[in-house]
């Protein structure tokens, strides 16, 4: 089989110059055939059952598997076809980030921007591995996550909260994580949303007006989009998401390009390509790589069948299809008989139905862990840890106490109190919502990623409870802009939020509101501390250098257990580690991006996107540009101070520079060991506490820092731990447009190693 790029081809959707040089005339090539799954390493066994299986299926039994079927009895996203005569129950696909959503009985973990706060692989794991359980006792097959994309080009993406950070490594990693975790459950993890899908505006096609198309080079899609979708595949994911958007004036569900040729062939993925839920696709999306349509049979429908039957899609691209979808299954074992019938815990709650508990006690430290881990301390002027119980603390702003009504859906963390579709913001000119979400406390953004909580542990209820045994007197007021504080107050609390959901992208990244909140009590009390709940960047300038706030918490989006995280925080009963996944900026125009494309009125019906910035997205470009950040990517306080020391580099292998450009991603050669770093850190403060110490590489010709390894070590005060870095060839490598592979230039390599991308502590090279 012959996938493969000529020259000529490989240069129209590359740039042989580099980075910026996507245009809106970019085209994405074809690449046919589709590539059959291969079968191998993990995917051996899985295949083997699989074909098996297929072998005895009709065509029409195939076609039915690929599809999506209204199934009235439960609310899962989406339900494929069965094939009783094998006694195959068919799957049900189901959302995702937060939980389970739309159902009873489950649990709200802490999001993924919250996960990514927390730079702790272990804890992401163990989040993907119980989570992935609730699923599974839902009868849920398919869970529709983790989120690789969008990464976060411009801030006000609608959906950045979904992803884990901005950076392709940091999400690279906790994908992988979250895979493994999910799969290690029992379900089929779904990567999503491949690719540039990093906008909401023009998201889809919308009368007569085509989705925006992402015009990205081919250099900038590897190192930057791509990279985080190669670890979900290394790490054996078993589906893949394509995206509503165009990527180079080709729709992500049609393009034989990125699905054929880069996560098919150049990435060797086994598992089934799943798209978007009624994203722009055709009948030659099967010839293209698409190989399941949700949540109905769209185009294909009983049209499949016939293209088969005329030669228009070929007999072995259906077997495939219907391989890899089987494969799946088998890989994370649901062909086992206690694998639950699917969407039996999944119907309608508001018709009788049998109660499916699906928490385990086992869950909560985690749940508790996780929401504790990704509270980010930004300032800290001596206020926390409350040193002794407060005597009187006041507590302020909308963000304190749940919201009024607990809905399936989340659409109460907006402010609305019904579940009716509210529109989707596709031209970019609608009215959007408050950014505040004032109607209470938010624990998740809105929509696919969100799930409705067991409970909420909000804040000011936390604090009461807290306050009961310790005898402190509590102060609120959560509806005044300019509330009265009683003087005597040892400490005063706001709390402010920032909402984001999928379908629109943000107003902004601070409101008039919320900050004039902030100040007027910061003009009455000399202790201010101030907590923001957010579903991504919120700028924090309009307030930040008051004399009176003393503290801030960037406390992301926790899940059920936010207010008691936040009170073992305050009281120093925990410890902060999080680190910011992102850089919080000064001004809205420090970001490389700001503004998504097509914003306000426009008249076009091709909205076109030029990712000219290339990979010098965050802290690339504010490096690059000198620019100084408020808080730059991985900042964060903590209550004790660590030492780094020791520095030592190895290189393991001394011809790292020689070989040829690496094509395949399945090349074991791209993910050997190629250097070590070890140092030491060391806790100096006197209480103990978690660091992440950040590994950061100067490539040459590149952004000046990009991470290439992160390890949290918790230590007791006085107490030393060496942490190690172990970087694969992959992580020197750069993309070659012209070669289509990776590769290792000549040249001095910087390393980094330190406590923030600009607190750097430790420093050497590497030269190659
Ligand atoms: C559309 C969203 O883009 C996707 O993320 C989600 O999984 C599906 N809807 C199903 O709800």
């Amino acid at each position: 089989m012959a996938i493969t790029l000529s020259f000529l081809v490989a240069a129209l959707f590359a740039s042989p110059l580099g980075a910026s040089d996507a245009s809106s005339y970019a085209r994405s090539p074809p690449v046919y055939p589709s590539p059959p799954g291969k079968g191998v390493g993990i995917w051996a066994d899985a295949y083997y059952s699989a074909q098996d299986l297929v072998g005895q299926m009709t065509l029409e039994e195939k076609v039915n598997i690929t599809r999506g079927f209204t199934v009235t009895d439960n609310v899962c996203a989406g339900n494929t076809g069965t094939v009783p005569r094998l006694g195959w129950p068919g799957m049900c696909l189901h959302d995702a980030g937060n939980g389970v959503r739309a159902t009873d009985l489950v649990n709200s973990y802490p999001s993924a921007i919250h996960v990514g706060a927390s730079w702790d692989k272990n804890l992401t794991y163990e989040r993907a591995f119980y989570m992935g359980k609730e699923f599974k006792a839902k009868g849920i097959n398919v869970i529709l996550g983790p989120n690789a994309g969008p990464l976060g080009r411009s801030p006000l993406g609608g959906r950045n909260w979904e992803g884990f950070s901005v950076d392709p490594y940091l999400s690279g990693q906790l994908n992988a994580e979250t895979i493994v975790g999910h799969q290690d459950a029992g379900v089929i993890a779904n990567i999503k949303h491949f690719i540039a899908n990093e906008q909401e505006t023009y998201r889809r096609p919308y009368f007569g007006v085509e989705a925006i198309s992402a015009n990205v080079d081919d250099k900038t899609l590897h190192e930057f989009y791509l990279w985080p979708f190669m670890d979900g595949v290394r790490a054996g994911v078993a589906s893949v998401m394509c995206s509503y958007n165009r990527i180079n004036n080709t729709y992500g569900c049609e393009n034989s390009k990125l699905l054929n040729g880069i996560l098919k062939t150049e990435l060797s993925f086994d598992g089934f390509v799943l798209l978007d839920w009624n994203a722009r696709h055709n009948l030659d999306s099967a010839n293209a790589g698409l190989d399941m349509l949700m949540p109905g049979g769209g185009s294909w429908g009983d049209n499949l069948t016939q293209a088969i039957h005329n030669g228009s899609v070929n007999d072995d691209r259906i077997t495939d299809m219907a391989t890899r979808i089987l494969a799946a299954w088998h890989l994370v074992g649901q062909n086992d008989t206690s694998f639950p019938t699917p969407g039996i815990g999944m119907k309608n709650l508001t018709e009788p139905h049998e109660q499916v508990d699906a928490r385990i006690p086992e869950s909560k430290p985690t749940i508790l862990e996780g929401a504790i881990a990704g509270h980010v301390l930004v300032k800290n002027d001596g206020a926390l840890p409350f040193k002794e119980n407060p005597r009187m603390l006041s507590v302020y702003g909308y963000d304190a106490t749940v919201p009024d009504t607990k809905n399936t859906d989340v659409l109460f963390q907006l402010g609305y109190t019904s579940s009716q579709e509210m529109g989707q913001a596709v031209l970019g000119t609608e009215q959007h919502f408050d950014q505040a979400a004032k109607g209470g406390t938010i624990v998740t953004g809105g929509r696919a990623g969100a799930n409705a909580p067991a409970y909420i542990d909000d804040p000011l209820s936390a604090i009461q409870y807290r306050a009961k045994s310790d005898g402190t007197w509590v102060n609120w007021d959560l509806t005044s802009s300019n509330p009265d504080v009683n003087t005597a107050s040892d400490a005063c609390l706001v709390f402010i939020n920032a909402i984001s959901t999928e379908g629109w992208d943000r107003e902004g990244l601070h409101d008039d509101f919320s900050d004039g909140l902030v100040l007027n009590v910061a003009s009455k009390c000399a202790n201010t501390i101030v907590v923001i709940h957010v579903a991504g960047v919120r700028l924090v300038d309009q307030w930040i250098d008051h004399p009176n706030v003393t503290a801030t918490v960037i406390a992301h989006l926790p899940g059920q257990d936010s207010g008691e995280a936040l009170v073992k925080l305050l009281y120093g009963e925990a410890v902060f580690s999080g680190k910011l996944p992102y850089t919080l900026a000064k001004n809205e125009s420090d970001y490389a991006v700001y503004a998504q494309c097509g914003r306000g009125p426009s008249n076009t019906t091709d909205p076109q996107c030029d990712f000219t910035e290339g990979v010098y997205v965050d802290y690339r470009h504010f490096d690059e540009k000198n620019i100084t950040p408020r808080y730059e990517f991985g900042y964060g306080l903590s209550y004790t101070t660590f030492n780094y020391s020791s520095l030592l580099i190895e290189t393991l292998d001394t011809k790292l520079g020689s070989g040829g450009p690496i094509t395949s991603s399945s090349d074991e050669k791209l993910w050997e060991f190629v250097a070590t770093v070890n140092a030491t850190i060391t806790n100096t403060g006197e209480i103990g506490g978690g660091e992440v110490a950040q590994l950061y590489l100067g490539i040459p010709n590149s952004p000046p820092k990009q991470l290439r390894g992160f390890e949290k070590s918790v230590l007791p005060p006085g107490e030393s731990a060496e942490v190690i870095f172990q970087l694969t060839r992959r992580d020197f490598s750069v993309w070659d447009v012209i070669a289509q592979g990776w590769t290792v230039q000549e040249g001095e390599y910087a390393i980094y190693v330190g406590a923030s991308s600009r607190d750097i502590r430790l420093t050497g090279s590497i030269a190659v």
